[in-house]
């Protein structure tokens, strides 16, 4: 059932073009965002002063992107919080919020009893799940389905991008109803979207280079990932991908917190993985490579398409092709995705089931 892929990660990533283009092309029609599923007027969606989104591991990150989507395209403030905090720290919670639950399996133990909680108190809720008629999808408010078919590597791949474009979609939604967003931006957007599955595609394509790259760090101690806005939130999944596959401590950063402590660990040789997409933060994410570089760390970049800028600052780079600024994350996961796997094929790891860890946490 591997499809004939060696594990069924690599079969999973290999379907992240397909689970693209299925979550998106239902909600797109005649290049507008329509939702069916969400169920709110215009006026509703208007009233909604502050967006909570809530998960656990890789779901989350995708929320601490949505965030970064949210709060600059459609103005809404959005705060972002692992399930298993949200729900013990009685959150304040307003009738003007919208909570968002963010959940591959839907049965996720906190998550589960963060959506509980919500609902207790009467605070609208949105789902956005994978598995058709599970617990999250059956008892919050509103559920967008998330439409990656099963998946049965621990280590999530195309739910993870799939749940991205569900976020991408609502974050459209709500700037296009708010009048955030002009005609012609909105057509680009919706453009970018339509060409991800394509350049997705693209970037699998270079497996064969990213696993001779990934080669030289079967052994590596530490790697640390680095990036800033949307290129933080990248490298966090970068590194939990890593450490969760490979068993190597990794660990991501806010390029500008490294002075702030942890660029004391940076030795000779220690792989830094810098996530430098958005534009507007070049110079200041090149001066933290610098920084890291002149220490001893070896640099791998993974940037767009025509930035060769990086390269003063980078020892090997990974180039994306160009999308939107808020769309970078389902292309420059792409290639860290491939480089966890191949690290843990490369030390003869146990892929698809990783120690110590389930497929679904449904105890806390
Ligand atoms: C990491 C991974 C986990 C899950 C987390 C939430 O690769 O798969 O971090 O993202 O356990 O699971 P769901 O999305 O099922 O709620």
């Amino acid at each position: 059932e591997k499809g004939g892929y060696e594990h069924f990660m690599l079969k999973e990533m290999n379907e992240e073009p397909k689970t693209v283009r299925d979550t998106l092309n239902p909600r797109i029609v005649e290049n507008d965002v329509v939702i069916e599923e969400l169920g709110m007027s215009d006026e509703e969606i208007r009233e909604i002063k502050q967006i909570r989104i809530v998960a656990c591991g890789s779901a989350y990150h995708t929320g601490v992107t949505a965030s970064y989507v949210f709060e600059e395209m459609a103005r809404i403030p959005v705060a972002v919080e692992v399930a298993s905090e949200f729900r013990y720290r009685n959150p304040i919670l307003n009738p003007t919020d919208l909570v968002i639950i963010v959940s591959q399996s839907g049965e996720t133990a906190d998550s589960l009893a963060a959506l509980r909680l919500c609902k207790e108190q009467g605070i609208q809720t949105l789902g956005i799940v994978n598995v058709v008629g599970s617990s999250i999808a059956r008892e919050a408010d509103r559920v967008m389905y998330t439409w990656a078919g099963p998946e049965i590597s621990v280590a999530t791949t195309k739910a993870y991008s799939a749940q991205l474009i569900a976020l991408y979609l609502l974050s459209i939604k709500f700037a296009d109803v708010k009048g955030l967003l002009a005609k012609e931006e909105k057509k680009e957007l919706i453009n970018d979207l339509k060409k991800l599955p394509d350049q997705i595609e693209l970037l699998l394509h270079n497996k064969e280079n990213i696993q001779k790259f990934a080669t030289r760090y079967i052994a590596a101690k530490d790697v640390f990932f680095i990036g800033r806005g949307i290129d933080y939130a990248i490298s966090l999944e970068g590194s939990l991908k890593l450490k969760e596959i490979s068993y190597i401590h990794s660990e991501a950063y806010a390029a500008g917190e490294l002075k702030h402590g942890t660029i004391s660990l940076i030795e000779e040789g220690t792989l830094v993985a810098a996530v430098i997409t958005q534009q507007h933060l070049y110079q200041k994410t090149i001066s933290n490579m610098v920084e890291v570089k002149s220490r001893g760390a070896f640099v791998l970049a993974v940037t767009n398409e025509g930035n060769t800028e990086v390269e003063k600052a980078a020892d090997y780079v990974i180039y994306v092709p160009e999308t939107s600024h808020y769309f970078t994350n389902s292309l420059a996961i792409i290639p860290l995705q491939l480089f966890s796997y191949y690290v843990s094929v490369g030390k003869g790891c146990d892929v698809d089931k990783p120690r110590n860890l389930a497929k679904s946490v449904t105890v806390e």
